[in-house]
C-alpha cells in the first residue's frame, strides 16, 4: 500500500498542473496532448505487412508531457526528479539506495568496481582475482570484470532457463575466487536464495545483473535482493524505459557511498549538485595528503567516472514507473500465450521458469533441437520475411567474438549447451506493445514453417 501511494506520487511528479500553472505551459502541453494523438500510430494489425517488433518501449501521452515539462525547465542535469526517482525505485526493488546511471552497462561496471575500492579493506578484489560468470551472456554483464584487471571464470548455462546451475557455479570456485556476477536470464532467476547461501559459505560477493529482469520475483521476492548489488537497464528493450539509463541497488550504505563516488567523478563528497556543506564538515577535513581542511566538495576518494544521468531521462523514468506493474503483467500474458501456443510443437526446446520463481519476462526464448531436419537460421529468415522479428540470445558464446579471444579466462566444464545457443537459439518479442493477434500470428507462422518443414 505504502508503495502503491509512492509509485502515485511519482507519477503526479511529472505534470505539475496547479490553478497557478503559467498559461504558456499550459498551451505547450495542451498543444503535445494534441500532437500526440496525431502521431499516435493506427491502423489495424496486418500479418506479414506490420511489424512485430522483438522489444520495444510503450509511450502514453504522460511520458510525452513528462519529457516536454522538464525540458521546459531547462534543468538537464540530474535533479529533484532523479533523486525522486531513486528513493522510490529502491522501495519498489526493496532496497536502501538505488543509485541512478547513464546505463545499465555503466551501472554493471559500478558495482564490480565498487567491489574493488579500498573503502572495503581486505575485502576487496584485487587484480588477479576471479569472478564467476557465465559465456552466454550480454558482454557488458562480463566486461567490467576484464576492466577491473579481474578473471572471468566462465560456466555453462542449462538449455530451456538459460542460467547456469547453483552446482555448475559451485564446481568452479577456486582458491582466487572472490564474487559471482551473473544474470537473471531474459528476466528468467537463477536459483538466486541458493547461490547467494553458496556465495557467504564461501566468502564470495555476489552480483545480481537484474536489467533484464525488473518485476520477476524468486521464492516470492523480487530479485536483486539477495546479492550484495543489484543492476538495472532503462534502455528501451527493457521493463520500463529512459531511452538511455540504468541503477546501482543495494542495502549496503558502505558499498551504496563507494557506488555514489565512483559514479560522481570519485569524489568523497556526497552533496547533490546545487547543494554545500550537508556534512557541516565541507572544510574540516584532512585526507590523502592535502593540507587540512581542503574544500571537500573537491576532494577525489576514488579513480571514478562520471556516469551519472539527466534530469529528463528521470521524468521519463518516473512517468514509466507508475505504468511497470502493467508493462510486468502483459509481458507474462505475451510469454504465456506463446508457450501455451507452442506447447508439443515438435523439433523446439521451448522455454521455462526456473522452479520456484515468477520471471517478468524480457523476451519469449526457443532454442531448435539440434536433430531437427531445419536449422534455427532457416526459421529465423522465414519469420523475419513476415516481419516478425527476431534476436539472438545476446553474444551466444561471448568467447567466441574477436574481443574475448586473447583475454585471461578460466573455463570450468565444457560450454556445450553455451555453444548450442550460439547456432541454435534466438528469441521472439513478449513487450507489452503486442496484441494477442499478433502473438497468435507468431504462434501459426512457427507452427506452419515446422510443418512444412519437420
Ligand atoms: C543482461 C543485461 N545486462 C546489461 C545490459 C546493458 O544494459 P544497457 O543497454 O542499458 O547498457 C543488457 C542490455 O540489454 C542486458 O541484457
Amino acid at each position: 500500500m505504502r508503495l502503491e501511494l509512492l509509485v502515485a506520487d511519482a507519477v503526479e511528479w511529472c505534470i505539475d498542473e496547479g490553478p497557478e500553472m503559467n498559461e504558456h505551459k499550459a498551451l505547450i502541453l495542451d498543444e503535445v496532448r494534441k500532437y500526440h494523438a496525431d502521431v499516435e500510430p493506427a491502423g489495424d494489425f496486418e500479418p506479414g505487412v506490420t511489424e512485430i517488433w522483438p522489444t520495444g518501449a510503450v509511450h502514453d501521452v504522460a511520458d510525452r508531457l513528462a519529457l516536454v515539462e522538464a525540458a521546459l525547465e531547462l534543468r538537464v542535469a540530474g535533479g529533484s526528479r532523479a533523486r525522486k526517482f531513486e528513493s522510490v525505485f529502491a522501495r519498489k526493488m526493496k532496497r536502501r539506495k538505488a543509485h541512478l546511471t547513464n546505463s545499465g552497462s555503466s551501472a554493471n561496471l559500478l558495482a564490480i568496481s565498487a567491489l574493488t575500492s579500498h573503502r572495503l579493506e581486505d575485502a576487496r578484489l584485487r587484480p588477479g582475482d576471479e569472478v564467476i560468470t557465465v559465456a552466454a551472456a550480454f558482454p557488458t554483464t562480463v566486461n567490467p570484470i576484464l576492466q577491473n584487471g579481474l578473471v572471468p571464470v566462465y560456466v555453462d548455462v542449462e538449455l530451456g532457463t538459460y542460467n547456469p546451475t547453483v552446482d555448475m557455479v559451485a564446481r568452479a570456485i577456486g582458491p582466487k575466487t572472490r564474487a559471482i556476477m551473473i544474470a537473471h536470464t531474459v528476466g528468467n532467476p537463477f536459483a538466486v536464495a541458493e547461490m547467494a547461501e553458496l556465495a557467504a559459505e564461501h566468502e564470495l560477493f555476489l552480483v545480481e545483473d537484474s536489467c533484464d529482469a525488473v518485476g520477476s520475483t524468486y521464492d516470492g521476492e523480487p530479485v536483486g535482493t539477495f546479492g550484495d548489488l543489484t543492476t538495472v537497464s532503462f534502455y528501451p528493450a527493457h521493463h520500463m524505459t529512459m531511452g538511455e539509463g540504468g541503477c546501482v541497488l543495494t542495502s549496503s550504505l558502505l558499498l551504496s557511498r563507494i557506488v555514489e563516488s565512483l559514479r560522481d567523478w570519485g569524489r568523497d563528497c556526497w552533496c547533490e549538485p546545487g547543494e554545500s556543506n550537508t556534512c557541516l564538515k565541507r572544510f574540516s577535513y584532512q585526507m590523502g595528503t592535502l593540507p587540512h581542511g581542503y574544500d571537500h566538495k573537491y576532494i577525489y576518494s576514488h579513480v571514478g567516472y562520471n556516469l551519472k544521468i539527466t534530469e529528463l531521462q528521470a521524468a521519463l523514468g518516473l512517468s514509466q514507473l507508475g505504468k511497470v506493474d502493467d508493462f510486468c503483467a502483459a509481458r507474462r500474458h505475451n510469454w504465456r500465450r506463446l508457450r501455451e501456443g507452442l506447447e508439443g510443437v515438435p523439433y523446439l526446446i521451448l522455454p521455462e521458469a526456473t522452479p520456484r520463481s515468477d520471471p517478468s519476462w524480457y523476451g519469449f526464448v526457443l532454442t531448435v533441437d539440434p536433430g531437427a531436419p531445419f536449422d534455427a537460421k532457416e526459421l529465423v529468415d522465414f519469420l523475419e520475411d513476415r516481419k516478425i522479428g527476431t534476436r539472438r540470445l545476446f553474444a551466444g558464446n561471448l568467447l567466441r567474438h574477436p574481443a574475448y579471444l586473447d583475454r585471461e579466462h578460466r573455463v570450468v566444464g565444457e560450454l556445450v549447451n553455451t555453444d548450442l545457443i550460439t547456432t541454435h537459439t534466438f528469441h521472439v518479442g513478449v513487450y507489452p506493445g503486442l496484441t494477442d493477434q499478433m502473438i497468435d500470428y507468431v504462434v501459426a507462422s512457427i507452427k506452419e514453417f515446422i510443418a512444412a518443414r519437420g
